[in-house]
């Protein structure tokens, strides 16, 4: 059967822009426990993941020196990035699950159902927030299942139909079931097992010979009728993963939920400043610093008050002066200068005439020459156009 190399060619010049870009504001404060590698790859590895050093279940491992996984996968699930806060996630990508057929309508030996063993130590559900699911072919119906013990044999069944009537149906950008169809996921999805169920047509082996189906983070994707065509072999597709606190990470206990966790011994979030979160997609909780405080919950070190007036006044803003305390931080206008509400979100606006304006200003400047600077400038702004009005 033909196979067009294109798809795969495009996926691989489409992965370095899904790579991380490290910023230096995020590097800068990214917590590693002494003695660990803090990056491989380009990608950051902050506590509880770890290469050699980790929390049960978080182990990261090198293909090679510049590609990480999760480790005790087969075949190995690449990482793109891993965070702790504000989310608790992984991104990685998968394989894309596909069934082939041949001239006689018969299942080739050539399929996948996309397995992975995504979840060796069941850490990691698929973010049902963040993800989709495609499934692409002519006639059939591509669904996966996940999680034992429902009425039926699993806890989640989900996916989709696609039908094509004749070679011209399927329509770039269309995923609306000619050809293509997207759900949503529901929280719970424990791995990516794909199934098909589909009926075979002999003219459809020009244009869609196989049937497929992806999970993949939502936007990345978007439907080409030549994808009904795609080449599977090394196929993969970006997407996110939620982590959560789920037992000790080996097995040998069961999830709980932060008041049922919070009493025991190994409970995470115990130190100042923390809370608890109950994880929202499957069992098992998640540990964050309260509002003005930051640091890695992981690792012993809790959380520590964030110095507000030293990040950027985008993400703390403040019109007038800035000043840090334990948790927050207050901003006042300069002397001589008022808001008309809070310097938060307003700005400060000179209250007195300018001669008085010019003393009180000066005055600032020399007490507190740092943090009131822009005062003079702005006076000398104002002194010249008054000047200049005058001399007219
Ligand atoms: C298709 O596969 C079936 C079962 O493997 C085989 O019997 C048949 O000969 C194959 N047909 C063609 C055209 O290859
Ligand atoms: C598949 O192959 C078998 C013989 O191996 C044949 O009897 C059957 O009709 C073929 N087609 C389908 C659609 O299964
Ligand atoms: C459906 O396919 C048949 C056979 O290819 C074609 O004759 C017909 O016009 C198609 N209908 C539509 C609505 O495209
Ligand atoms: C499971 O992990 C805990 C640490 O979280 C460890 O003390 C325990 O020995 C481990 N059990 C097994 C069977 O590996
Ligand atoms: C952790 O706290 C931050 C800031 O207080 C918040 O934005 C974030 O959503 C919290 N994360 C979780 C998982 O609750």
């Amino acid at each position: 059967m033909g196979r067009s190399s294109w798809t795969w060619t495009a996926l691989l010049l489409l992965l370095p822009t899904l790579l991380p870009v490290p910023s230096a504001s995020s590097s800068s404060r990214l917590t590693i426990h002494p003695g660990c590698q803090a990056s491989s790859g380009g990608v950051d590895i902050p506590y509880p993941f770890g290469i050699g050093c980790f929390r049960p279940g978080f182990e990261i491992a090198c293909v090679t020196s510049t590609t990480p996984v999760l480790a005790g996968t087969s075949p190995a699930v690449r990482v793109l990035s891993l965070s702790v806060m504000p989310r608790p996630e992984a991104r990685v990508t998968l394989p894309v699950a596909y069934q082939c057929y041949n001239q006689t309508g018969n299942a080739t030996d050539d399929f996948s159902y996309g397995t992975v063993d995504l979840n060796p130590a069941g850490v990691y559900r698929i973010s049902n927030t963040y993800n989709e699911l495609f499934v692409l072919g002519c006639y059939t119906l591509g669904y996966t299942n996940s999680g034992p013990g429902g009425r039926y044999r699993y806890m989640v069944y989900t996916g989709c139909m696609a039908y094509c009537n004749d070679s011209g149906s399927a329509q770039d950008g269309a995923c609306a079931g000619i050809g293509c169809c997207r759900v949503d996921i529901p929280p719970g999805l424990a791995d990516n097992k794909m199934k098909f169920s589909s009926c075979w047509w002999r003219d459809a082996m020009e244009f869609s010979p196989c049937d497929y189906a992806f999970i993949v983070e939502k936007g990345y994707y978007t439907f080409r009728a030549t994808d009904l065509r795609m080449d599977v072999a090394q196929a993969t597709m970006p997407l996110r993963l939620d982590w959560a606190i789920r037992g000790d990470g080996n097995g040998t206990s069961m999830s709980m939920s932060c008041a049922q966790a919070a009493n025991r011994p190994g409970y995470t979030c115990k130190s100042d400043h923390s809370e608890c979160v109950d994880s929202t997609n499957g069992p098992g909780y998640v540990c964050n610093c309260t509002k003005g405080y930051e640091g890695n919950l992981y690792l012993d070190e809790g959380c520590t008050n964030i110095n507000e007036c030293e990040r950027s006044r985008e993400e703390f803003p403040c019109h007038g002066e800035c000043h840090d305390t334990d948790g927050s931080y207050d901003c006042r206008c300069c002397l001589g200068y008022q808001s008309n509400g809070d310097p938060k979100e307003n700005p400060c606006n000179p209250k007195f005439p300018l001669a008085a304006k010019l003393t009180l200003g000066m005055n600032t400047v020399f007490n507190n020459k740092f943090s009131c600077t822009y005062i003079s400038s702005f006076i000398c702004n104002h002194v010249s156009e008054e000047t200049a009005v005058q001399k007219e």
